[in-house]
C-alpha cells in the first residue's frame, strides 16, 4: 500500500486537509511529494525586453490586490531601476536594504530569502528590494533563485518577481524561478516585437518553460466591435503568430488614474466616492481578474484596494 503523504510545512495528509480548507477554502493538492498547493508559493514575474509596457505599475497593483484579499505577498525588485522599491518602502527601511537586498541575497545559496525582505507601507507585502550591485551578478548560475525559492514556502502565498527591461542571468533566474510569467505590452510595433522575442528565447533557454503569458496594457473597449483598426489588428497578430495571451477580461485599460494611484499612493475602488481612492471599475475588474488567473480558490478581494 502507498505510504500517506504528508506536507512537509502544514503536516496535512491524504486524509486530513482541514486547515487548507480553513485557509483557503478548497483541499489543497500535491504539487511536490511533500508539498501541497496551499503552503507553496506561487511565483509571478513580469518581464519584457521593452521598458515602459507596464511591468512595475502592473505589479503593484496585483501585489496590493493579492495583500488586500488578504494573501502574504514578497515582492522582489530586480530592476537597476529600483521602482517597485521606490513605491513599497519608507524612507526607514531605504536603510535597511543597504544589508537586505536581491544581490545579497542571492550572493550565497544557502541563504534563506525571508531574511532579506524588508515590510512595507502595505500590510501584507514584504519586498527584497534592489540594488546597484545586481550588476555583479552577472555570472550568477541562472537557475539559483529557483533553487532558493523554495525558502519562501510557508512563509509567502504569493511572489512577484519585477524584472529590467533587458534579457539577462538575472531575468533568466527570474523566468526559471516562476510559476508564471507576464510580458505586458503596449499596441505597438516595438512591444510586439519584444514579446516575440521572448516566444523565441524563453523555449530555448527555460527548461520547462511553463505559462508564459502576454498581456494586454492599453485596451480600449470601445474597438472591440470594428472589424480593423489597430488595436483588432494587433490582437490579430498576437493570435496568428500563436502568441498566447492572457484572458481578454485581464487587459488593462489605458487610464491617467494609475498615476494617482502609483505616484500619489491613492487606492483604486470600484465604488464611486471612497476616501482617498480612485473609481475606475474597468482597471478595477481587470486587476482582479488578473488575480484570479494564479489561484485555485476564488479570491475575497474588497472593493478598495
Ligand atoms: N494602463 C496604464 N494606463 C496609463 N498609464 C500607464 C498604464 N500602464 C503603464 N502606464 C504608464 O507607462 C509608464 C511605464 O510604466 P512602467 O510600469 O514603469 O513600465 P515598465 O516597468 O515596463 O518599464 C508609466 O509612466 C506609467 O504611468
Ligand atoms: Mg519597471
Ligand atoms: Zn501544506
Ligand atoms: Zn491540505
Amino acid at each position: 500500500m502507498q505510504e500517506k503523504r504528508k506536507c512537509r510545512v502544514c503536516g496535512c495528509t491524504d486524509g486530513d486537509c482541514r486547515r487548507c480548507v480553513e485557509k483557503t477554502g478548497v483541499p489543497c493538492h500535491w504539487v511536490e511529494d511533500d508539498l501541497c498547493s496551499a503552503c507553496k508559493t506561487t511565483v509571478i514575474s513580469f518581464t519584457s525586453i521593452k521598458g515602459g509596457t507596464g511591468k512595475t505599475h502592473i505589479a503593484i497593483l496585483l501585489a496590493k490586490c493579492f495583500a488586500a484579499a488578504g494573501k502574504k505577498v514578497l515582492l522582489i525588485d530586480s530592476d537597476l531601476n529600483n521602482s517597485l522599491s521606490y513605491f513599497f518602502l519608507t524612507e526607514e527601511m531605504w536603510e535597511r536594504t543597504k544589508k537586505l537586498n536581491i544581490a545579497k541575497a542571492l550572493s550565497d545559496e544557502k541563504n534563506n530569502l525571508c531574511d532579506f525582505a524588508v515590510p512595507t507601507s502595505t500590510e501584507g507585502v514584504d519586498l527584497i528590494a534592489s540594488t546597484p550591485y545586481l550588476a555583479d551578478l552577472r555570472t550568477l548560475n541562472e537557475k539559483r533563485l529557483k533553487r532558493m525559492i523554495r525558502t519562501l514556502y510557508g512563509n509567502y502565498d504569493v511572489c512577484i518577481i519585477d524584472c529590467p527591461p533587458t534579457y539577462d542571468n538575472i531575468v533568466i533566474n527570474a523566468v526559471n524561478a516562476s510559476d508564471y510569467t507576464i510580458t505586458p505590452v503596449l499596441k505597438d510595433l516595438f512591444s510586439y516585437n519584444a514579446a516575440e522575442f521572448f516566444s523565441r528565447v524563453l523555449p530555448r533557454d527555460i527548461e520547462d518553460i511553463k505559462n508564459w503569458f502576454v498581456l494586454i496594457n492599453g485596451y480600449d473597449k470601445r474597438f472591440e466591435e470594428s472589424k480593423s483598426g489597430r488595436q483588432n489588428d494587433f490582437i490579430k497578430l498576437y493570435q496568428e503568430k500563436e502568441l498566447p495571451l492572457t484572458p481578454a477580461e485581464t487587459w488593462l485599460p489605458w487610464t491617467s488614474m494609475i498615476h494617482l494611484i502609483v505616484d500619489y499612493h491613492k487606492n483604486l475602488s470600484c465604488k464611486k466616492g471612497v476616501q482617498n481612492a480612485v473609481y475606475n471599475q474597468d482597471l478595477y475588474k481587470a486587476v482582479c481578474e488578473l488575480a484570479a488567473c494564479f489561484f485555485d480558490e476564488e479570491l475575497q478581494i474588497p472593493e478598495v484596494f
